[in-house]
């Protein structure tokens, strides 16, 4: 017989409240669920585009070697009824989702067809392009003085990296990014303008699919060597992917691959404004701290907070009986700041070495594709603004309101030259 449920947490960190705190104030509740209920027990979580009645509520997982075992273990804890704390239909699960939201053995093969062009030699050979769009972003700075600097700079070079490797045209680049940002801040009210959350995820969807399979429909007339080529004379079992699955992927990349790097850019510069020693000695010796770095500036940004899964069987951690079908939420901005794991985590610290954070996800099939393409544009932006912007400082931030990616609307800078 099924055992009863504990009480929701008092504790909560599904609220809408919860959400529209700052990184700082959601990791005081963070911080006690991780010391006192590291699986804790949660109501469902608030704003859902979907409210099910029957919905009991949420399993949180905070602590970072829980978050690993979760993420390592797609037996018991699957991607494929859905990541996010927010049921959606499962014709736009499917259609947004892509890969992202599938099992093994789906899972394995559509991303194996996308994943060669993500290896470290594969972007090692577009580090130099990327490296020149880090430079024209920075000449463009200069030229505008004191801007916003998320609109200037953070969402620039990650919007022109994705769509670059997927063939797709300058002309329709801005209106791709713009959707892709519709994706995930449908529950922010100041985004949606007066916009039904499900109006403002089928608008933003339809857009994307719209340019995926104009720009797939092209490539079949005329290939060239980019992403989309590739997927469009892809075979998977020796049949072709169907214009929803090449929509789809081209969906999850422009998400996946525009406002994570874009979040860690503005949170990163951030933190070189409230922490100026370590500006110091990341200018001091760039070449021989960068590496370290860039591991800091996704751990501390944690720009994706949170991924579910759902548990297929019954299963016990940490003393609380999790039963199948539950949803079981993954806390990385909670992971990434474990005592039990980072000496002072709250100190943000360029030359920290190890560095295991989760902020690409906790291990496993899905560990973040573009991980090795976001490291390349955080080191060549940052090495362009520390040398020829030394002194820029960045003032408050506008949050996005979600609880899914750590979003920053926008935020003044200052250039200081
Ligand atoms: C700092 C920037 C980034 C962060 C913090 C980040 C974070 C993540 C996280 C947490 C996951 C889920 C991991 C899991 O479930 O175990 C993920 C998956 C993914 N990321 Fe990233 N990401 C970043 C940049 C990118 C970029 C630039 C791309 C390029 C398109 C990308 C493509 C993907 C894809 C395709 C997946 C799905 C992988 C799968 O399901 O197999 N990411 N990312």
């Amino acid at each position: 017989m099924a055992q009863s449920r504990p009480d929701h947490d008092p504790v909560s960190v599904g609220s809408l409240e919860f959400w529209s705190l700052t990184p700082e104030g959601r990791e005081e509740r963070l911080r006690i669920l991780r010391d006192e209920r590291p699986v804790s027990w949660q109501r469902p979580a608030e704003g859902s585009m979907l409210p099910q009645e029957d919905d009991a509520g949420f399993w949180a997982i905070t602590r970072h070697a829980d978050i690993q075992a979760v993420s390592k273990d797609p037996a018991t804890f699957c991607s494929g009824q859905g990541v996010m704390i927010e049921d959606v239909p499962s014709d736009i699960l499917e259609a947004a989702s892509s890969f992202l939201a599938t099992d093994a053995p789906r899972h394995t093969q559509l991303r194996r067809l996308v994943s060669a062009a993500f290896t470290p030699r594969q972007v090692k050979k577009i580090e130099a392009q990327i490296a020149d769009q880090a430079r024209r972003i920075v000449d463009d700075l200069i030229e505008a003085g004191d801007c916003d600097f998320v609109d200037q700079v953070s969402r620039r070079l990650p919007m022109w990296t994705i769509y670059e490797m997927c063939g797709l045209p300058v002309a329709r680049r801005e209106d791709a990014a713009h959707a892709a940002d519709g994706m995930v801040s449908w529950a922010d009210p100041d985004v949606r303008a007066g916009l039904e959350p499900a109006d403002l995820l089928n608008q933003s969807l339809v857009t994307l699919i719209t340019i995926g399979l104009e720009l797939a429909d092209d490539r079949r007339e005329n290939p060239g060597e980019d992403l989309m080529t590739a997927l469009v004379q892809a075979e998977v079992d020796g049949e072709q992917l169907s214009e929803e699955e090449i929509a789809a992927f081209f969906v999850l990349l422009s998400v996946a691959g525009n406002d994570t790097t874009r979040n860690t850019i503005s949170r990163t510069a951030e933190a070189l404004t409230r922490f100026p020693d370590q500006r110091k000695i990341l200018q001091a010796d760039f070449d021989g701290t960068i590496g370290t770095a860039t591991d800091e500036f996704v751990r501390w940004a944690s720009p994706v907070m949170t991924f579910r899964r759902v548990a297929t069987r019954d299963v016990e951690l940490h003393g609380q009986q999790i039963r199948e079908g539950d949803w079981v939420v993954m806390f990385y901005a909670s992971g990434n700041r474990d005592e039990r794991v980072f000496t002072d985590p709250h100190v943000f610290d360029v030359t920290r070495s190890p560095n295991p954070h989760v902020g690409f996800g906790g291990g496993g099939p899905h560990f973040c594709m573009g991980n090795m393409l976001a490291r390349t544009q955080l080191r060549a932006l940052f090495g362009e603004l520390l040398r020829r912007v030394p002194d820029l400082r960045t003032g408050e931030p506008v949050q996005l309101v979600g609880n899914f990616v750590d979003g920053v609307k926008s935020m003044p800078c200052t250039l200081n030259l």
